[in-house]
């Protein structure tokens, strides 16, 4: 089992360019399923979940080409033959059960195992089977698989349009919908959609493909169904994700990090959420900040996840790293996951003082912490320790970081580009 070996308490500084965004590539790998003929992925991570990604699209049929070096994949979906995610890539990547939309909008019927439970809490799928019910497809439950399809009606045409409200604005569902409202006939609103600027990506993309969709980055998504789409060239947007855990390094123990393809618009309440800590943050331009740790005493703050625009779930264990170094007590309050705090009796083994009341987090900081080894749970809380061993005085040993290989490119040589002391043992 690989760990990552981390003697802390060096000042980082220096350039860190951030990768392409993970939660996108995933989704137009899927996507890519929709079109009748090659294309071409740019900026795509070396990620371990892009790799599963490729798992699910061959297990399929399809066609994909990998050039690692120049982080480019090429698709062709025209071997598809299989309508089946199994359970083993399912449940190894939540994220296999976005083929569905594509598959059940293309070829009228899906197979995909149930993905269960996962080391941030329970992770439903109703809303993504409640949109394609409406959308006119049919589907049971059998022996662990979601069984999906639709009839096809005299014209061929297979799912139709519908009105489609969300109970809750969950990223996939919006995703699988729009990607499955695609080749619908018709018009189909989504009300209530998601608003990550990632699922902005995914219809440009689509649109690039030939798709007609409007409001993407609003809450009211409307798809006008189109008879087929074409493959097309694209180039994924930069990982926030990975921006904001950079940003957090530099607060940490950063002396002038610049962040290249931050695109910190994207994370707005976050990027403001430092600076109210009192991370020294300055804006280069568009894409680039500069960040440095602060001389002065970081203010505590609260916080509370919550749907994009809100402060991301996915940042929440790693801005905790940085409260708990922070004099006074700060509060973090987790919506939209109901499990994300297992991570915390491993930083308290770090000597942090954190107390977790139902799904809030009470933090009271305290003067450091010191090295020791801790287990990462899942890929954010893994980066989570990482962040605490460079912040901690001492040696802290991380384990389980395969979990960290699934969303994080060239994480160790990254923060060792910046003079980081970190380095991975079998
Ligand atoms: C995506 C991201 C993940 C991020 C999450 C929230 C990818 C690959 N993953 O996950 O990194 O943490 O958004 O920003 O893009 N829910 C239901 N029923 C459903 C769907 C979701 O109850 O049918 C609930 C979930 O259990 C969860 C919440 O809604 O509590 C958010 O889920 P969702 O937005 O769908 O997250 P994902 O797309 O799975």
């Amino acid at each position: 089992m690989e760990k990552f070996i981390i003697n802390g308490g060096k000042i980082l500084s220096g350039k860190v360019k951030i990768s392409g965004a993970k939660n996108s590539t995933l989704k137009l790998m899927a996507a890519s399923i929709l079109a009748d003929g090659k294309t071409t992925l740019r900026n795509v991570p070396g990620i371990e979940d892009v790799n599963t990604m490729v798992d699910v699209l061959r297990t399929l049929g399809t066609s994909v080409k990998v050039d690692t070096k120049n982080k480019v994949i090429e698709i062709d979906p025209k071997g598809i033959d299989c309508y089946e995610a199994p359970y083993e890539l399912v449940r190894k990547m939540r994220a296999s059960i976005l083929v569905a939309g594509p598959l059940l909008s293309k070829f009228g019927e899906v197979r995909v195992a149930v993905p269960g439970g996962c080391n941030i809490g329970s992770r439903q799928i109703d809303l993504h089977l409640k949109g394609f019910e409406e959308m006119g497809a049919k589907y049971f439950v059998e022996h662990g698989y979601i069984n999906c399809h639709i009839k096809r009606d005299k014209n061929g045409t297979g799912l139709s349009g519908n009105i489609i409200n969300l109970d809750f604005p969950s990223r996939g569902a919006t995703e699988n919908i729009i990607m499955a409202a695609c080749l619908a006939s018709g018009e189909t609103i989504i009300n209530n959609a998601a608003r990550e600027p990632e699922i902005s990506d995914l219809t440009s993309f689509l649109n690039s493909m030939g798709a007609e969709i409007q409001g993407s980055g609003t809450d009211h998504i409307v798809i006008n169904g189109v008879a087929n789409l074409n493959g097309t060239d694209y180039e994924v947007m930069p990982d926030s994700i990975e921006a904001g855990t950079f940003m957090t390094v530099a607060g940490l123990c950063g002396d002038k990090i610049e962040i290249e393809n931050a695109r910190w618009k994207n994370l707005e309440v976050f990027y403001l959420k430092l600076k109210e800590i009192g991370v020294n943050i300055s804006i280069i331009d568009e894409n680039n900040i500069r960040i440095d740790r602060s001389q002065k005493a970081y203010k505590p703050v609260n916080i509370s996840t919550l749907p994009f625009p809100g402060f991301p779930t996915d940042l929440q264990p790693i801005i905790t790293v940085l409260l708990t170094i922070t004099p006074g007590i700060s509060i973090v309050t987790e919506n939209v996951f109901e499990n994300r705090f297992m991570y915390v009796d491993e930083l308290n083994r770090m000597g942090a003082n954190i107390k977790i009341d139902g799904h809030r987090a009470v933090i009271k900081g305290v003067g450091k912490l010191s090295g020791a080894p801790v287990r990462s749970f899942d890929l954010r809380a893994g980066a989570a320790m990482v962040l605490a061993g460079l912040a901690a005085e001492g040696s802290t040993e991380v384990s389980d970081i395969n979990h960290i290989r699934r969303g994080y490119e060239d994480f160790e040589e990254k923060l060792r580009g910046i003079g980081a002391d970190i380095r991975k043992i079998n």
